[in-house]
C-alpha cells in the first residue's frame, strides 16, 4: 500500500476516552505550524464527561460524544463512521481510545487509522502497558505509533521512541516519562503519514527516499 498522495489537507478525526493529552499535543503542534497541511476535523469520545472533549471544546474544535457503554460494538461504531464521514475525515487517530474497534470500522478507513500505545510493541499490549513493563523489569521502555488492524495493538509500526527505565522509577514515573515521548511520537507519525512518502510492505512501514 502506498502513502497519502493528495495535496488536500489531512483531516484528522481524534477518538479519545479520557484526558486527551496526546490529542492536545497534536493540536498544539498544528496550531504552532509544525504539522502543515493537517487539521483536526472532529474530536469524538465514547465516554460522557471525558476531559479531552472539554479540552477540545475550549479550543473551539467540533466534538461529539457517542456513549458506547451497553451498546453493541457494530451499532456504536456505525455512528462513529457516519460522524467521521460527515466531517470529511481521512485519517483517524486513536488517542487513548479504550475500546476495540469493530471490523466494520477498520474496513471503513483502510490503512487510515493510527494508534499510540505506551509500550514497545509487540511487548505489553492491552491495558496498563507501563505497569506491565515495569513489573516485568525491562530496562528500556517506550511508546509505539502504529496502523490499526483487526487485532489489539497489532498493525504495522510507524515509529517507536525509547527511554531507559531508571532504578529510581516506579510505574507512575515511568508512565510520565513515556508520555513525554508519546507527545513527540504521535505528531511525528502523523507528519510521516501526511507526507505520503512511505509504503507498507506486509507488516513493515518503509519510508521512501525521495
Ligand atoms: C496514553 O498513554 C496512550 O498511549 C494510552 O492511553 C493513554 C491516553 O492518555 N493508550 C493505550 O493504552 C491504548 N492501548 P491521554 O488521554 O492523555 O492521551
Amino acid at each position: 500500500m502506498e502513502g497519502w498522495k493528495s495535496k488536500a489537507p489531512l483531516r484528522v478525526g481524534i477518538l479519545l476516552s479520557g484526558r486527551g493529552s496526546n490529542f492536545l499535543a497534536i493540536a498544539r503542534n498544528i496550531n504552532e505550524g509544525r504539522l502543515p497541511n493537517v487539521e483536526i476535523a472532529i474530536v469524538l469520545s465514547n465516554v460522557a464527561g471525558a476531559s479531552g472533549v472539554q479540552a477540545a471544546r475550549d479550543l473551539n474544535l467540533p466534538t461529539a460524544v457517542f456513549v458506547s457503554k451497553g451498546r453493541p460494538r457494530a451499532e456504536h461504531d456505525a455512528d462513529l463512521i457516519a460522524c467521521l464521514r460527515e466531517h470529511k475525515v481521512n485519517l483517524v487517530c486513536l488517542a487513548g481510545y479504550m475500546r476495540l474497534l469493530s471490523p466494520g470500522f477498520i474496513a471503513a478507513f483502510p490503512s487510515r487509522i493510527l494508534n499510540i500505545h505506551p509500550s514497545l510493541l509487540p511487548a505489553f499490549p492491552g491495558l496498563d502497558a507501563q505497569q506491565q513493563a515495569f513489573d516485568y523489569g525491562v530496562k528500556i521502555a517506550g511508546c509505539t505509533v502504529h496502523f490499526v488492524d483487526e487485532h489489539l495493538d497489532h498493525g504495522a509500526i510507524i515509529l517507536q521512541r525509547t527511554i531507559p527505565v531508571l532504578d529510581t522509577d516506579d510505574a507512575h514515573t515511568l508512565a510520565e516519562r513515556i508520555l513525554v515521548e508519546e507527545h513527540i511520537a504521535y505528531s511525528e507519525a502523523i507528519a510521516r503519514v501526511a507526507s505520503g512518502d512511505y509504503e507498507i510492505k506486509g507488516r513493515r512501514y518503509v519510508r521512501r527516499i525521495s
